[in-house]
């Protein structure tokens, strides 16, 4: 890889090599990224954005899978291109959360089904108004108005939707967010619930442009290219391409049986813990970006599975049945069974069955399942082990990757 992280996505596959040779530059530059992306929905609860902004050196798109290059080099063709020779993926794919992590307006099924929002705090009215195919986002004071039209919708709003609005020639996050829980307005996460100080802070809060790279490096598809953001080219959502990098060389090596030199990332190539905590941690969170934070998040680390599973006692990170690829199809919708997941712990925990026989015991053990069993239940291991914790202000119950007795009453193990 070159220098400072910047390898050009046009290797095809001797990129995992690469890749695993030189983790630690990526995990500094992920690290530097995390610490930078101070959106109130991941890093405000952290630190304050001066830290941030000073501490950027990279961008997302430095990360080996991803395209530096600006959007006509770089050979981005969109999902609906794959859709001809990978109808599995494709036809389950729009039905996940990360292909709708960020939607025009125009798109929004939250937006688009709402006539109209509103909030109250001190003297600060704020309305989300429906108008054609857009919405507009209004707060006055009682003397004076801004008015603006939302640009972007920033989550698919399972839990919440923040928008991203244009003011004054610079792109803010808005102070109010929209909540499935509530079905209305309330605070963005990580803002102090205060009245606001001014109508401008009330509107939200100006970003820059080093935290607008990694809002829409999360969020979007060829949004960034290398340090510019390139939002005219912006595919809504986390493509196809953002995890597997642009995919017109791809084609033509498909399409002329080139099977040797496919020129596209398969992240199955990865060791587990490069997959779990650099490839699927890039955005949510490795385990050295929360542990490099000067001060640690607390509750608010529960959304950082790759961290979580990672202190997970007694749970090796380099196991391939503990990556995140284990319990989660990235092209499918999550599942929510919790009856689902007992074949992923039951992999390597016995049986309760097995505490009362030691045959068991062996036949198991010899099957791999070497791990203690539960003296408690045999089934929705989950339930127990993989509580659900509320963020305040979140109206949202996250789950802990952190496999654990979980006790009532037990403080959040940080
Ligand atoms: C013209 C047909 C065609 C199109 C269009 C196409 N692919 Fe492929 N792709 C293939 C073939 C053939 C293979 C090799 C056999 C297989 O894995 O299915 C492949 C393999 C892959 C692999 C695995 C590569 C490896 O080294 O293991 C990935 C990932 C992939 N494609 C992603 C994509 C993405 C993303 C798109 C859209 C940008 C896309 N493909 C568009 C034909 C195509
Ligand atoms: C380019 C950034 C990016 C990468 C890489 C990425 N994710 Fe995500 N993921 C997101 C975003 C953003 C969301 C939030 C989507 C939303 O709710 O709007 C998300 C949501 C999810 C969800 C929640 C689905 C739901 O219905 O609540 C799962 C599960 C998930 N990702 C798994 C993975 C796995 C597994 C990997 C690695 C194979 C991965 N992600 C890699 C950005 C990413
Ligand atoms: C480092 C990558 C990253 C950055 C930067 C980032 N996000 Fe996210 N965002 C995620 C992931 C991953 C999730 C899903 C997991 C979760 O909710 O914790 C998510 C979830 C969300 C959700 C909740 C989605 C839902 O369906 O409930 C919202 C809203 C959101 N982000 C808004 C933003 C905004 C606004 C910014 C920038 C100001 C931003 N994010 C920056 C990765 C990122
Ligand atoms: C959030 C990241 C993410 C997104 C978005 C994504 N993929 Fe993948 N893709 C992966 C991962 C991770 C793997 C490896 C899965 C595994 O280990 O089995 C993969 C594997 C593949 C493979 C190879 C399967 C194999 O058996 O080797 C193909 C083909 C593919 N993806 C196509 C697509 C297409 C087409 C889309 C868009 C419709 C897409 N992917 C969107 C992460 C993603
Ligand atoms: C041993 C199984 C297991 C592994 C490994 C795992 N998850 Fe999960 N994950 C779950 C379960 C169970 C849920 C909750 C499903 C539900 O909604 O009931 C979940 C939910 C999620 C959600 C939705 C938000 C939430 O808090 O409910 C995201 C995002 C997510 N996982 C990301 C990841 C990522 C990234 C990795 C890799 C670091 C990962 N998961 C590894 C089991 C797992
Ligand atoms: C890769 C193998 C593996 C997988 C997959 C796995 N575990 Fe474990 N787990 C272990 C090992 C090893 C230990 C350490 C103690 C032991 O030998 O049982 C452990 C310990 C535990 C503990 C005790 C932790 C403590 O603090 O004492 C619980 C509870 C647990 N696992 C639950 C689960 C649940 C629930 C799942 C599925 C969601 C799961 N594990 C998946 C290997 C695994
Ligand atoms: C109803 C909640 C519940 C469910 C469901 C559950 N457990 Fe447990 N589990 C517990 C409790 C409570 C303990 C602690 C028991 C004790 O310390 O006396 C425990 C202990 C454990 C331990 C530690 C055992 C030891 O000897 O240290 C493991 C491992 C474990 N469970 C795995 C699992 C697996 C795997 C499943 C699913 C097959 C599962 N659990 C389902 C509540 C549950």
């Amino acid at each position: 890889m070159s220098a400072g992280g910047r390898a050009p996505f046009d290797r095809g596959a001797c990129l995992v090599e690469e890749m695993n040779s030189t983790v630690d530059k990526l995990k500094l530059s992920v690290t530097i990224l995390f610490i930078v992306a101070a959106g109130a929905w991941f890093g405000a609860p952290l630190l304050t954005r001066g830290q941030g902004q000073m501490l950027l050196t990279e961008p997302i798109a430095a990360l080996p899978w991803r395209s530096n290059k600006p959007f006509k080099e770089a050979g981005y063709v969109g999902n609906q291109a794959c859709a001809e020779c990978h109808a599995t993926e494709f036809d389950s794919y729009h039905r996940t959360a990360m292909a709708r992590a960020l939607q025009l307006p125009a798109d929004s099924e939250v937006l688009r089904a709402r006539q109209r929002l509103t909030f109250r705090v001190g003297p600060y009215r704020y309305e989300i108004v429906r108008r054609g195919e857009e919405s507009i986002y209004t707060v006055s004071d009682g003397n004076k108005v801004i008015s603006v039209p939302i640009r972007y919708s920033f989550g698919q709003g399972k839990a919440g939707q923040t928008y991203i609005l244009q003011y004054n020639g610079a792109f803010y996050e808005s102070r109010v967010s929209y909540y499935r829980e509530i079905d209305g307005l309330d605070f963005t996460i990580g803002y102090p619930r205060t009245v606001p100080s001014s109508l401008e802070d009330a509107l939200g809060r100006a970003i820059s442009m080093d935290e607008a790279r990694s809002c829409f490096g999360c969020h979007a598809t060829a949004a960034v290219a290398g340090r510019s953001l390139q939002l005219e080219n912006l595919m809504p959502g986390v493509g196809c391409e953002a995890c597997h990098g642009p995919g017109r060389d791809h084609i033509t090596a498909a399409e002329a049986g080139r099977f040797n030199d496919l020129r596209i990332f398969n992240p199955k190539r990865l060791s587990a813990d490069a997959l779990t905590q650099e490839f699927c941690g890039s955005c949510h969170r490795s385990a050295e970006d929360v542990l490099s934070l000067p001060q640690q998040g607390g509750i608010n680390n529960v959304r950082f599975q790759p961290y979580r599973i990672f202190t997970s006692r007694g749970h090796d990170p380099n196991d391939p049945r503990l990556s995140c690829t284990a319990c989660h199809n990235p092209h499918e919708h999550l599942r929510q069974d919790t009856a689902f997941y007992d074949a992923r712990c039951t992999v390597c925990h016995r049986s309760m069955a097995s505490l009362r026989s030691p045959a068991l015991a062996k036949t198991e053990s010899a099957q791999g399942r070497t791990a203690k069993a539960c003296p408690v239940k045999a089934q929705d291991c989950v339930s127990c082990h993989m509580p659900k914790v509320e963020i305040p202000g979140a109206h949202f119950k996250f789950t802990d990757h952190r496999m654990r007795i979980a006790r009532e009453g037990e403080p959040f193990p940080n």
